[in-house]
């Protein structure tokens, strides 16, 4: 994996050789947030309309069945992170998916009954400028269905297909992040949850009549997986823009109802343009990390923080980081041990490359887990 963090690292050298430059950032771009600002609640509910139309008697509840609630097709296209001019950039070869079919309309409906429950409406509502309604952290109590679509190995088989790299989802809070735009309200969004904030950069309506949902942006997470869980068939927009390195703007269609786009966020300086028409925009946005805990690893949490229980939402990642570390250093042991069998030779520089990336990733978590007044 390319040692991306190392660009974001004071440089230590006492050589005075230069480095020379990289030809694409390899990295992810580094962002700091705001350290004082909590989470806010919106102040307006929901309408009643959309609440009572997702609720369902819990006798029709039903548990994730991949065999009953898949629908999956594989997508037509998945973008080259070489076709936007960006090889080399990222964990995989592979940018962003076009919309393919993965949930049946029933699982949709025990999905929308979950998300609009009350348990659910009481604990999981956040709000932020970036999008006015946001329902994230149900957990596995509050949203059974949800969390076992997201850790069912087939769902995440058909995820990685699509990423090109094997995936799991980033840490339990995450499961799931779902934006919601209703028609009586026009500033509300659609896809923001994940956003690096402080990533932002001025909206420009240069050559484009298209009307940003949100402005130009980076992902927290390596992946993202968008699901639709409204009828979308009356809307116009909703594309995913991206910008490429030579400042041009590539657009990716937007997932109709029970489709999904899997894309990879951290990467990709990308935006939702705005949908027009219908009464309802609800999307799923769940964020992915790879299975393999080797790979360069660039989660932060400068999006999330203000719309997230600290107290929920720190143990989880806490609780990831150190699995990943753990596993690392076990990989490492055995590794050396390995080694010291054959009778190869200690080799220093990669071993203090090793170092060094631990401790990039433990330098990440005390820039990222910080006290929030
Ligand atoms: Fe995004």
């Amino acid at each position: 994996m390319a040692p991306a963090a190392l660009l974001q690292t004071p440089v230590e050298s006492t050589t005075t050789t230069p480095t020379p430059p990289l030809p694409i950032p390899l990295s992810a771009p580094t962002v700091t947030g705001p350290t004082t600002k909590k989470a806010t609640r919106p102040t307006h509910p929901l309408p009643r309309s959309l609440i009572e139309g997702a609720q369902i008697l819990s006798d029709e509840k039903v548990p994730f069945d991949p065999s009953v609630h898949l629908a999956y097709t594989p997508p037509s296209k998945i973008h080259k992170m070489a076709d936007f001019g960006l090889e080399g950039a990222g964990i995989s070869p592979n940018a962003i998916s076009e919309p393919f079919p993965l949930f049946t309309p029933e699982a949709i409906r025990q999905m929308r009954g979950e998300v609009f429950s009350p348990e659910v409406l009481e604990h999981c509502r956040f709000s932020s400028s970036f999008c006015a309604n946001m329902i994230r952290g149900m957990g596995h109590v509050r949203a059974p269905f949800i969390y076992d679509v997201w850790k069912s190995p087939e769902v995440l088989s058909k995820i990685s297909a699509a990423a090109g790299i094997d995936l799991i989802p980033a840490f339990d809070y995450e499961i799931a992040n779902i934006n919601v735009a209703v028609k009586d309200d026009d500033h509300f969004t659609t896809e923001t949850t994940t956003a690096s904030k402080d990533a932002v950069k001025p909206i420009t309506n240069d050559n484009d009549d298209n009307v940003p949902a949100f402005a130009w942006h980076y992902d927290s997470f390596p992946f993202v997986c968008v699901t639709m869980l409204s009828d979308c068939s009356n809307m116009i927009g909703g594309e995913t823009a991206i910008r490429l390195p030579d400042n041009s703007i590539k657009k990716v269609r937007g997932p109709a109802q029970g489709y999904a786009v899997v894309m990879q966020g951290r990467y990709l300086e990308h935006q939702a343009l705005k949908a027009l028409g219908g009464r309802e925009r609800i999307s799923m946005v769940t964020p992915f990390r790879p299975r393999d805990v080797n790979i360069h690893d660039e989660v932060i949490l400068v999006g999330t923080r203000g719309i997230s229980d600290l107290d929920e939402m720190y143990p989880d990642y806490f609780g990831y980081r150190m699995e990943v570390l753990e596993e690392r250093v076990r990989g490492i042991i055995k590794a050396e041990r390995e080694r010291e069998r054959s009778g190869r030779g200690f080799d220093v520089e990669k071993m203090r490359g090793w170092v060094k990336e631990q401790r990039e990733f433990l330098d990440s978590m005390l820039r990222e887990m910080i006290v929030v007044e």
